[in-house]
C-alpha cells in the first residue's frame, strides 16, 4: 500500500491534501508528495519476493496498485557491471543503469506509469504530456493500457521514430511549430481548457515520483550499498531531483546509511542553461532560446527544475558538465561496443561526461560510479550513420569469405 500522506510546497512548506494541485497557492512553488515514513515498516528482506518492476517500492509511490498500471512492468532494469568500459577508462568500479530496456525504451516509463495511473485514480477522462519525444511514447503506451485517450504535444522537429512510436500506441500527436518550451505552454493550456491530465504539468507531483525508483533500484542492486558517485543526464532536471530524493528517502527509512558523495549533472553543450549558471556561480538559470543539439530529448531551453538541480549539485558537491555533439556520438559508440548497450544521444551524454572527467583527472579511480543511461539507440537509428564504416559486401559463396575473415 502507498504511504503517501499529503502534498507539500518545496518553497514555503505549506501542506495540501493529495489532489490535483501542482503549484502552491501561496508562493507558486512546486509541490511534492510527502510520505508517512514511520508507518512503512520496511527492512531489506521486505523486497525479496516482490515483483521485478518499479512497483516493488509501492510504499514510496503515490498511487494504489492496479493491473492497468503494473502489468507493463516498468523499471527494475539491469545495473550492468561495466568491466570492459571501466578497463578502457582506467576505472575501478563502474556500473551502467541500463534504462534503455524499459517497455517503451526509455526511463520515461517510470514517471509516465505513475502519472497515468494517478490520472485514472482521479477519474480524469484523458491524459497527455509535453514531450521531447520519449515521454510521448511512454505516456501513450500507459494510456493505451489504461484505455484512456492521450494527447501529446511535441516540437515539430523531433526524431520521426519517436513520433511513430507514440502514434502506434494510438495517441493524438500535436506537432507544435516551436520549441519544447512552446509545446509545454500549449499543453498546460490544453490541460486547463479541456481537463486533460497532463502528466508532466498538472500531475507533475505524482509523475516525478516514478523516477525516484532509479535510486532505489541502484541501491538494492548493489546489495543496499550507495554508490560514491552518480552521473545523470538533465533536460528539465526532474529526474535528477527525483533520484536525489530517492536516495534521501532510503536513508530516512534506514534501508541505507548515506547518500551518494557526488552527483554529476550532464547537459549537451547546445542546450546547457544549468551548466552556464553553475559556471557563473549563479542560482538563476537563464533560458536558452534556441537549443541546438543531437541530444534532442535534452533540448529543454527553460528547465523547470533547473534551480533545484543547482541546489542538489551544490548540496552533494558535484558539477554540471556540458558535452559536445561529437563527444556524445563517440560515447554512444564506445558504450555499445564495450558493453553491448546501445543508447540514444541523451543516454550517451553520461558516458561522454565520464570520459571527460577521466581525461581531466577529475575522478577518483577507486570510487564506485553509476552512469544512468536513459534512452535506447533504437529511437535514433540515424545517429551513427555516416560515422561508421560501410558493411563488407560479399558474394553468396563461402569461398568469398577467405578474403574477409582471418582464420
Ligand atoms: C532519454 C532521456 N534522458 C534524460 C532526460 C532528461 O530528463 P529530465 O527532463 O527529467 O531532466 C530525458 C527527457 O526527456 C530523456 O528523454
Ligand atoms: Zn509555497
Amino acid at each position: 500500500m502507498s504511504s503517501a500522506a499529503s502534498l507539500r510546497c518545496r518553497e514555503c512548506g505549506k501542506e495540501y491534501p493529495l489532489s490535483l494541485k501542482y503549484v502552491c497557492g501561496d508562493c507558486f512553488g512546486p509541490v511534492d508528495v510527502v510520505y508517512d515514513y514511520d508507518s512503512m515498516g520496511l527492512n531489506r528482506n521486505s523486497f525479496v519476493s516482490r515483483p521485478k518492476s518499479l512497483w516493488r517500492y509501492h510504499e514510496f509511490l503515490p498511487v494504489e496498485l492496479s493491473p492497468e498500471s503494473t502489468e507493463l512492468q516498468a523499471g527494475y532494469t539491469p545495473l550492468v557491471n561495466s568491466r570492459r568500459l571501466a578497463g578502457e577508462l582506467g576505472l575501478g568500479r563502474l556500473y551502467v543503469k541500463n534504462d534503455t530496456v524499459n517497455p517503451t525504451g526509455s526511463f520515461k516509463d517510470r514517471p509516465a506509469a505513475l502519472g497515468v495511473a494517478r490520472a485514472v485514480q482521479f477519474g480524469l477522462k484523458s491524459v497527455g504530456c509535453a514531450s521531447t519525444g520519449n515521454l510521448a511514447a511512454a505516456t501513450s503506451a500507459y494510456a493505451a493500457r489504461s484505455g484512456v485517450p492521450c494527447f501529446v504535444f511535441v516540437p515539430y522537429d523531433i526524431e520521426p521514430a519517436k513520433v511513430s512510436q507514440a502514434q502506434a500506441y494510438g495517441a493524438n500527436i500535436l506537432a507544435v511549430e516551436g520549441t519544447y518550451d512552446d509545446a509545454n505552454r500549449l499543453a498546460a493550456q490544453a490541460g486547463e481548457l479541456y481537463g486533460i491530465g497532463v502528466v508532466n504539468i498538472n500531475l507533475r507531483p505524482y509523475y516525478v515520483e516514478g523516477s525516484k525508483t532509479l535510486a532505489f533500484e541502484v541501491a538494492e542492486q548493489l546489495g543496499w550499498e550507495v554508490p560514491d558517485h552518480v552521473i545523470i543526464p538533465v533536460g528539465s532536471g526532474a529526474m535528477l531531483h527525483a533520484i536525489c530524493k530517492g536516495f534521501e528517502e532510503l536513508r530516512r527509512v534506514g534501508l541505507t546509511d548515506r547518500v551518494p558523495r557526488r552527483v554529476t549533472a550532464v547537459e549537451p553543450a547546445g542546450c546547457a542553461p544549468i551548466a552556464h549558471a553553475f559556471q557563473k556561480g549563479s542560482a538563476d538559470v537563464m533560458p536558452v532560446e534556441a537549443p541546438r543539439t543531437i541530444a534532442k530529448s535534452l533540448a529543454i531551453g527553460d528547465p523547470g527544475d533547473g534551480a533545484y538541480v543547482l541546489k542538489d549539485i551544490r548540496k552533494y558537491g558535484g558539477e554540471v558538465e556540458e558535452v559536445h555533439d561529437e563527444q556524445i556520438v563517440d560515447a554512444v559508440y564506445l558504450l555499445a561496443k564495450s558493453e553491448g548497450i546501445f543508447a540514444e544521444p541523451a543516454g550517451g551524454v553520461t558516458i561522454a561526461a565520464l570520459k571527460k572527467l577521466v581525461e581531466d583527472g577529475r575522478i577518483d579511480k577507486d570510487e564506485s560510479v553509476v552512469c544512468y543511461v536513459t534512452g535506447s539507440g533504437l529511437k535514433t537509428p540515424d545517429l551513427l550513420e555516416g560515422s561508421l564504416p560501410r558493411p563488407t559486401r560479399v558474394k553468396p559463396d563461402a569461398r568469398s569469405l577467405s578474403q574477409v575473415i582471418a582464420r
